[in-house]
């Protein structure tokens, strides 16, 4: 078993850092030092109290040593921090960075409450482990030991009432360390559950108002919190014990040391100042385990948030670019698209496929409607393209190139998307919409909100594309939001566009519209569109319908309204107040 693998992992800047960590360690050697020889010139001073002249110089000599003591410790202290501090900056940066790289797939997989835990508290953990194990690690054991060989060779009479203490403080310290210890993992998770509660709360606090719920999501929040409470009082109460118990343990080496060494200094036999000394010795022995105590559960508790954070550091990211990668040129790309058999499950250990057996051919410049019930598949087959996850078997080929050997940073200028759930990013309109594009001119971002129907109501807007952005965009309807995340596709002037479900808020009407402007603004363009209104597919040159991951039906309405049953339904259900004659 290595020593804490998982915060040397973490700590990997130590590479870069090991002139600054063995200056750091000199200091805290050299600050022990000048603590073990204090006691020395006190006990000189009191066995040579007639010398006046060398006792002034000692105690000269002491208040040197106790400054020097001061000096070296803040500048271990210094140190330390500095150390520590650019520990949690570099694991704070590697793991943002991470998770950047991480795809669709490795993000289903943490919520965002693990990963601010992780980005926050555990990093904090570190930090907190790295400074205390810089400033005692080292330092802690060699007073302790130098101590006990100064005292075995000084009164090595009295060695065994320093037995006793060390026993003594082994069992009450590594007690309370041991205690801490499971008490600093308990906080930890109590944490963990208080900042998910709060998370998932403040997603959904509109729902909760909605339903009337404050009370009953109060009530659970109070009652997490307080574990949390009790879970964070609990490593107090027992380091509060362990100073006392420090005292006590001193107490009874001073009891010790009168029994044996009273006589022993009546007798002749052992001298004031060795007694005055020992004792010194004793308190930083004492001190010493004392803190090793309280430092130990603190490296314990870094080492298991270094082990959350290497989940997130260690996750390969599931999509990444092939060694025979071929890059496509821009300006050649046709934009056909082929699904040959194609499978997917999200959870690859379960048995249930989210696509099954998916076989379609999309010729360049075409337009495709996808048509299907909620939870048919449609998002998940379109997210496929631009590989936002890779299908379990089968290929998905782009003008005859499996996606899987595109560059994903050229396969992304192909494709262009419209998510189903528009985001827009705090900032300002411009920069929204040239999001995917930063060099498109001004006049290009302009006329792909023109076409996105989002020039209109922007342009009504006191400081029109410079208008700011809220927070997630929370200043614009869902309609609006909808509108300028499409400009944001068609600023990448694809090849490929897919809009899922992108016009979902805006009425039937400008829906239209927009379908209508796209094929002068991006010509050639092949066009894959989810939408939930058959207006859509009537205007499409193919539609897909999905049921449960499968394709039922390929076609044009003409060719759908008779052969497929669930075409009709979908149809029917849309225009059920229309004639035969209008639909047929
Ligand atoms: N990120 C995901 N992780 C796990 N399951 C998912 C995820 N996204 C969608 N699904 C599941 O896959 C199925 C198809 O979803 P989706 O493609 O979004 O359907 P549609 O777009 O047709 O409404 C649904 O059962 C849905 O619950
Ligand atoms: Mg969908």
């Amino acid at each position: 078993m290595s020593f804490l693998p998982n915060l040397r992992r973490m700590t990997v800047i130590y590479r870069g850092y090991w002139g600054k960590i063995a200056i750091s360690q000199i200091f805290a050697l050299l600050m022990a030092a000048c603590m073990i020889f204090i006691p020395m010139q006190v006990s000189s001073i009191i066995n040579d109290a007639s010398n006046i002249h060398a006792a002034v110089e000692n105690a000269v000599l002491i208040a040197l040593f106790a400054v020097l003591c001061g000096v070296f410790c803040m500048a271990n202290v210094v140190y330390s921090v500095r150390i520590a501090e650019a520990t949690g900056n570099y694991v704070r940066n590697g793991i943002y960075k991470k998770i950047q790289s991480y795809s669709f797939g490795n993000l289903d997989r943490f919520s965002t409450g693990e990963l601010l835990t992780r980005l926050t508290s555990d990093i904090y953990q570190i930090n907190i482990g790295v400074q205390l194990m810089l400033r005692a690690i080292l330092m802690a054991p060699f007073a302790i030991l130098v101590s006990v060989i100064l005292v075995g060779l000084f009164s090595p009479e009295l060695l065994w009432i320093m037995a006793i203490v060390i026993i003594l403080s082994f069992v009450v310290f590594g007690y309370a360390m041991m205690k801490m210890q499971k008490q600093f993992k308990a906080r930890q998770e109590n944490y963990d559950i208080v900042n998910t509660t709060l998370q998932e709360n403040m997603a959904g606090i509109r729902v909760v108002k909605a339903f009337v719920r404050q009370k009953f999501e109060n009530d659970k929040f109070f009652q997490v919190n307080e574990k949390f409470k009790e879970a964070n009082i609990a490593p107090l109460h027992t380091n509060s014990f362990t100073l006392p118990s420090a005292l006590f343990i001193m107490g009874i080496a001073t009891f010790l040391l009168i029994l044996a060494g009273g006589p022993a200094v009546i007798a002749g036999t052992m001298k004031v100042g060795a007694i005055l000394a020992f004792f010194q010795y004793v308190f930083i022995i004492v001190a010493q385990m004392w803190q090793l105590s309280l430092l130990i559960p603190q490296i314990v508790s870094a080492e298991a948030s270094a082990g959350r954070l290497k989940e997130i550091w260690d996750t390969v990211p599931e999509i990444v670019d092939t060694e025979q990668k071929r890059g496509v040129d821009l300006t050649t790309v046709k934009g056909g698209v082929i699904f040959e058999n194609v499978s997917f499950a999200y959870d690859k250990s379960g048995d249930t496929d989210t696509l099954k057996g998916i076989n379609l051919e999309v010729a360049p410049g075409e337009t495709v409607a996808f048509l299907g019930a909620n939870g048919s598949g449609k998002s998940t087959l379109v997210s496929l393209i631009p590989r936002f996850y890779d299908p379990t078997s089968g290929r998905i080929l782009i003008d005859g190139i499996d996606v899987k050997e595109i560059p994903q940073d050229n396969l992304r200028q192909i494709v262009g998307i419209a998510l189903q759930k528009a985001f827009l990013f705090s900032g300002n309109i411009i920069d929204n919409i040239s999001f995917g594009n930063p060099d498109i001119p001004y006049e290009g971002a302009v006329a792909a909100a023109k076409v996105a129907d989002a020039d209109g109501f922007v342009s009504n807007l006191p400081e029109k594309y410079d208008a700011p952005v809220s927070r997630k965009g929370q200043n614009f309807s869902g309609g609006q939001q909808q509108r300028l995340s499409m400009a944001r596709a068609f600023t990448v002037k694809p090849h490929i566009l897919i809009l899922d479900d992108s016009t979902s808020a805006v009425d039937v009407e400008t829906e239209g519209k927009i379908l209508g402007a796209l094929p002068q603004f991006l010509s050639g363009v092949t066009r894959l569109i989810i939408s939930s209104r058959v207006s859509t597919a009537l205007a499409a040159d193919k539609i897909v319908v999905l049921d449960k991951g499968e394709i039922t039906a390929v076609g044009t309405h003409k060719e759908l309204i008779s052969s497929s049953p669930l075409y009709k339904e979908i149809f029917a259900s849309q225009l059920g107040g229309l004639r035969k004659e209008d639909v047929s």
